[in-house]
């Protein structure tokens, strides 16, 4: 199991972070991999000028685009998906 977590604190969200949540749910859900990945929101990760900020597992990610959303799963979560599946 993944776990995405979208910031959705003020300054993330004037940014898209929930649009971005949106497609990726889309993404999960087009893909019928709800029971793989589980997306979470959280309040600041005190990255205010660097948002969207997001999370994958325990890696942290800074200045994501609410419209790269389907470029951010197939780059950053698809592969790490694959690797769990091969472990
Ligand atoms: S509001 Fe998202 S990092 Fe602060």
């Amino acid at each position: 199991m993944i776990t995405v977590t979208i910031c959705v604190g003020s300054s993330c969200s004037v940014r898209g972070s929930d649009e971005f949540a949106d497609a990726l749910e889309r993404e999960i859900e087009k893909r019928g991999l709800g029971d793989r990945i589980r997306l979470v929101g959280a309040f600041c990760m005190e990255q205010c000028s660097k948002g969207i900020s997001v999370k994958v597992d325990d890696q942290q990610y800074r200045e994501v685009h609410f419209l790269e959303a389907a470029s951010f799963f197939e780059r950053e979560i698809l592969p790490r998906l694959n690797r769990e599946e091969s472990s």
